[in-house]
């Protein structure tokens, strides 16, 4: 069976949804796309492909970007943590912003001692707007419920994006890079004592280190924040690959052990709130 000029343009635009990793309805009503599809348009003259892949080239982690700087500008503005929400719902530069639901800023305490840094919201995070509430979500408040600390009382929490990539795809060095200005402000507004960077993503993006979180983890590093200040900052393994990897959990377990032993001992994170 042949198919008509709009199927082959519906079949396509599904295709495309899916390769986008479109993997579940947000609309209760369904959306009549065929009666507004164009025709696929021609593919490009074969010289002009030829010049996109010759230069393409990898993007290194802060390489300085039109949009790159228009988020710098946007999260330099920002005063206050409701402006610094302003200016990322504001900011055009990704496309992220066009696939996903909500914006997710942050959850927990303002003022909290701890400030969580996860990776980018998953399918439950851009449904509510607000990061960790899914299954990671709640292995995390049961990792810090170990040592005696949740998030209404003792953590503030963000993610290194703000909009959820597609399919739950793991971001981009680009995407890190383009949203490092707004986090390095969130940290510098919301002014934790000290940081816990939950997975390679954080740990890859606060650490700027092409090492992999099973190096990283398990010891203190320093995080040079906007205004100068410096923080420590405990990178961790992130609960989605410890509800995968249950063993890993002993690692974990020992991260946040010695996070709640030098906090408790008055070392790290004491004073750092000037
Ligand atoms: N994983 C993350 O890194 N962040 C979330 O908010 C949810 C899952």
């Amino acid at each position: 069976m042949s198919l008509s000029p709009e199927d082959t343009a519906l079949l396509a635009s599904l295709r495309w949804q899916i390769a986008m990793g479109a993997d579940e309805a947000i609309l209760a009503d369904a959306v009549a796309r065929a009666a507004r599809v164009a025709p696929p348009p021609a593919p490009p003259p074969a010289p002009q492909r030829q010049a996109a892949t010759a230069t393409a080239s990898p993007t290194p982690l802060r390489k300085a970007t039109p949009h790159g700087e228009a988020a710098a500008v946007l999260a330099a503005g920002a005063n206050s943590l409701e402006e610094l929400r302003a200016a990322m719902a504001e900011f055009t530069g990704s496309p992220l912003r066009e696939t996903a639901t909500n914006l997710v800023f942050s959850d927990g305490i303002l003022g909290a001692p701890v400030m969580v840094i996860g990776e980018a919201p998953g399918a439950e995070e851009d449904r509510l707007g607000k990061p960790f509430v899914g299954a990671s979500g709640q292995l995390l408040d049961r990792m810090f419920a170990s040592i005696g600390m949740s998030r209404a009382r003792d953590l503030y929490i963000t993610n290194i994006l703000p909009f959820r990539p597609p399919g739950n795809r793991t971001p981009t060095d680009a995407e890190i890079a383009l949203f490092l200005p707004f986090v390095l402000r969130h940290i510098a507004l919301a002014r934790p004592r000290l940081l816990v960077l939950a997975g390679g993503v954080a740990a890859k993006g606060l650490l700027q280190s092409r090492d992999g979180i099973t190096r990283l983890r398990g010891r203190w590093h320093q995080v040079s924040i906007l205004d100068a200040k410096v923080l420590n900052a405990m990178p961790t393994l992130h609960p989605a690959y410890l509800l995968r990897n249950p063993i890993a959990k002993r690692d974990a377990w020992a991260d946040l052990l010695m996070l709640q032993r030098d906090m408790n001992d008055g070392g790290i994170g004491a004073g750092a709130k000037s």
